[in-house]
This record gives structure tokens, C-alpha cells and sequence, in this order.
């Protein structure tokens, strides 16, 4: 049974969450491999809004498995409002169609606080423009081997002594940035009022995943942000703090590489970013103006303002490479109807050379001027779309246009938030 990976492929907002929506009808199960609220996935389903932050995608689907995995940063406490939420728009939410992978790390409030602590008192060219909901701080403590983890509730043994450790660590650093230190009898009665809910959903996903795998289930897996916020392959250090490439999605979970058959990147026909740090095709013009207005560009998560700035064919087919893309889907072609004139980005000019991609070294990215090519626009409207035959001759000379030079084919069309404006090319659940 193919397995699908759908990951970012440009600085996250691609469009994910409608597309995992989409294909979670196909699929048995929709895992969460990394990242945590920071993600911001909006799902329009017959004109009902859902957002949602730490809840796969396909938790709104009837009979599906949701799961957040291993890979995951998991604040509690918003788990489990937007649950309730969630099922106050009428979503069955239960221990059947939720499962939490035991050995995932939680985020707990003085991780909020330090990211937001740290953020405030970063200078110009040092802030990272986070979304200040402690994901850094809470994967550094995994990392760090003081984190609480799900299981950690269980016991109250545990629980007091995974917190002394993290405090520990915690309390010193505090107080060195003059920020109070953390209450540890007002902390543990926090987690130990919480463990229930959590607790109720908690399981050995692992096991769980192989027994569906074995029973030849379909699984999805949803990644969150997009490849270039990714730590190690991102425009470091204005990144996220977790792996956001393909490769994370087993790991993520429990399973191994080869339970992934195709990846599916999905892709903007332009580019977006949130937060600081570079952005070659960046527009600060009336054209980057019009991308936002049309494009609605505001982060789902903290209603900052998108940059906004022409398509990064040089950028998409470096992330095709590293996160493994079999086929993207391109999002939002609709928003760019009406310009008489497309740039595309095709690779850099650094000191008297060209590449065909984006370096490594922060120096030489800033020095990086985009190389363009121009193609005429399309005057009539793609939106709603769902056939190639409904798309304007200048739209399919972009999309072919856009294949050859991130050297991918499209899967799939997006032309509207709507669930079924989406034209099919090739079903990445295809066997
Ligand atoms: P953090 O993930 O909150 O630590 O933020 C690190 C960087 O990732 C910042 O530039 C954020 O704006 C960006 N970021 C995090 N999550 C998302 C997302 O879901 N979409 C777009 N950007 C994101």
C-alpha cells in the first residue's frame, strides 16, 4: 500500500493543510511528525472554517486515525482547547480517532516564556521572528534529555523528578535573564490537573503504526512549516528547530524509511515568508503589495503579515532534492491573475558567477541577487479550476513552465481554499 508524505516545500503557508484534507479521504491514518502550534493548517469544508495548530488535518474526516507523533512538540494545555474547539464546530474527538505517541515531549509554559524572553531581547540581524510558542526551547530541552514527556504523567514519581531535572537547568538560566523562577509545586499541580486528558489519548504509536502497516492500511503523513525553515537544510539560524524534511516523517512516528512511497511537496506559485532572515525574490513594491492583498497573507498562527515575493524556481528545486519530492501540488495560481508580467526566479548572481542554487553561507546568500526570466501573465480568472481544460492558455504555460525548472512534475492544482477546487494529474495514493 503507497504511503504519502506532504511536506513544505518553500517557508511554510504553502497550503498543506487543504491538501492533506483532501487526501486524508484516501488514507486510513494521518500522522503529525514534527513541529508543534507553531504550524497553522486552515481548512475550508462547504464553507466551514476549521484552524487548526497541533490536531492533524484529518481529525475533521469521519472514521479516520488522527496521530501526533514522537517528532512533535506538544503543548498540553492548547491541545487540549482546540479539542474543544474542534468538537464544539461538531467534530467526534475520541480515543479511537486520536492517538499521542507516548514518548512525545511537551512544551510547558516556561518554554513559551523563554522563547518570547529571548526574542524580545534580540537585537537587529539576531531576532529569529519566531512564533513565540516555546518550540525552540522545548526541542532543546529533548535534545538535552531534561524534557517531560507524555509517558511522564503517568506517575507521580516520575513526574516530580523529570521536573527537578528540567528545572534544574531552567531556574539558573532565568535567573540570569532577571525572569523569576519557576514555582515547582504550582508547576507539578499544572501537569498533574492536564495528565488525565492527555493521558486518555496516549499510546504506544509505534506498535500501533506497524499493526496498520501490517493490515494494509494507508498512511499520510502531514508535515508542518516548509523545507526552508528546516534546521539543518533552512537559511539557518532563521529556522525552525525541527527536521521539516520528508526524511523526519518516519523517524517522527516510529517507522522505518521504507514505510514512505511518495513524497508530494506542495508549493506556492509564489513565495511567502513569515519571520526574519533571507528572501532573494522578496518584492517591497506595489506587485509584492498585490501578492499579499490577493493572497490573504497573514499567518494563521499570529496574524503577522507574509512577505511576499515572486516564485523561486532555483530555491523549490533544491527543496525538491533534499525532502525526495516526487510531485508537488502548486497552491494559489489564482492569486496571479491579472499581472501582465510574471518573474520567475531561475538561480543567483554571486560575485560575477551564476548558480543554480541557493549557498550555504549566510555571507554569500545576502550577497545573492535573484537571475529572472519574465513570462507573459493571464488576464482570465484560474479560480476554482478543476480541469486543465478550465485554465487559461498563459496559466498551463506557467504550471509547464514551473515543472521544467524545478525538474518536478505537478501532481496536483490547487485553486482555491475550497476542498474541491483541486485539479487531479497523478494520485500520489496510486499503488
Ligand atoms: P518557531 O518555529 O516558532 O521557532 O519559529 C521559527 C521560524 O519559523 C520563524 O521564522 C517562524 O515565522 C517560522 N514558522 C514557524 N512555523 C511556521 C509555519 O507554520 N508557517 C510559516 N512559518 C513558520
Amino acid at each position: 500500500m503507497a504511503n504519502v508524505v506532504v511536506v513544505g516545500a518553500q517557508w511554510g503557508d504553502e497550503g498543506k493543510g487543504k491538501i492533506v484534507d483532501w487526501l486524508s479521504e484516501r488514507a486510513d491514518v494521518i500522522c503529525r511528525f514534527q513541529g508543534g502550534h507553531n504550524a497553522g493548517h486552515t481548512l475550508v469544508i462547504d464553507g466551514e472554517v476549521f484552524k487548526l495548530h497541533a490536531l492533524p488535518s484529518g481529525v475533521v474526516r469521519k472514521g479516520k486515525l488522527s496521530v501526533i507523533g514522537n517528532g512533535v512538540v506538544l503543548d498540553p494545555w492548547h491541545l487540549l482547547k482546540e479539542i474543544e474547539t474542534i468538537r464544539a464546530q461538531g467534530v467526534e474527538i475520541t480515543a479511537e480517532t486520536l492517538m499521542i505517541a507516548e514518548n512525545t515531549p511537551l512544551i510547558l509554559p516556561f518554554h513559551g516564556e523563554l522563547d518570547r524572553a529571548r526574542e524580545e531581547a534580540a537585537s537587529k540581524g539576531t531576532k529569529i521572528g519566531t512564533t513565540g510558542r516555546g518550540i525552540g526551547p522545548a526541542y532543546e530541552d529533548k535534545v538535552g534529555r531534561r524534557v517531560i514527556r507524555v509517558a511522564d504523567l503517568a506517575d507521580d514519581a516520575t513526574l516530580e523528578a523529570r521536573v527537578d531535572r528540567a528545572l534544574q537547568h531552567h531556574n539558573p538560566l532565568r535567573k540570569g535573564l532577571g525572569v523569576e523562577e519557576i514555582d515547582r509545586e504550582a508547576l507539578l499541580a499544572q501537569l498533574k490537573e492536564i495528565a488525565p486528558g492527555i493521558l486518555e489519548y496516549a499510546a504506544p504509536v509505534w506498535k500501533v503504526l506497524s499493526e496498520k502497516r501490517k493490515a494494509g492500511k494507508r498512511i499520510l503523513f502531514e508535515g508542518a512549516q516548509g523545507a526552508l525553515l528546516d534546521i539543518d537544510f533552512g537559511t539557518y539560524p532563521f529556522v525552525t528547530s525541527s527536521n521539516v524534511i520528508a526524511g523526519q516523517a518516519a523517524t517522527g512516528v516510529g517507522m522505518g524509511p521504507g514505510a514512505v512511497n511518495y513524497v508530494l511537496g506542495i508549493v506556492k506559485a509564489y513565495t511567502t515568508r513569515v519571520g526574519e532572515g533571507p528572501f532573494p525574490t522578496e518584492l517591497h513594491d506595489d506587485d509584492g503589495q498585490r501578492l499579499g492583498e490577493r493572497g490573504h497573507e497573514f499567518g494563521t498562527t499570529t496574524g503577522r503579515k507574509r512577505r511576499c515575493g515572486w516564485f523561486d524556481a532555483a530555491l523549490v528545486r533544491q527543496t525538491c532534492a533534499i525532502s525526495g519530492i516526487n510531485g508537488i501540488c502548486l497552491t494559489k495560481l489564482d492569486v496571479l491573475d491579472g499581472f501582465e508580467t510574471l518573474k520567475i526566479c531561475v538561480g543567483y548572481e554571486l560575485d560575477g558567477k551564476t548558480l543554480d542554487y541557493l549557498p550555504t553561507a549566510a555571507d554569500e546568500q545576502a550577497r545573492c541577487t535573484p537571475v529572472y526570466e519574465e513570462m507573459p501573465g493571464w488576464s482570465e480568472s484560474t479560480e476554482g479550476a478543476r480541469s486543465w481544460n478550465d485554465l487559461p492558455a498563459g496559466a498551463i504555460k506557467y504550471v509547464k513552465r514551473v515543472e521544467e525548472l524545478i525538474g518536478c512534475p505537478v501532481a496536483l492544482l490547487s485553486t482555491s481554499p475550497e476542498r474541491e477546487d483541486t485539479i487531479l494529474v497523478t494520485d500520489p495514493f496510486a499503488d
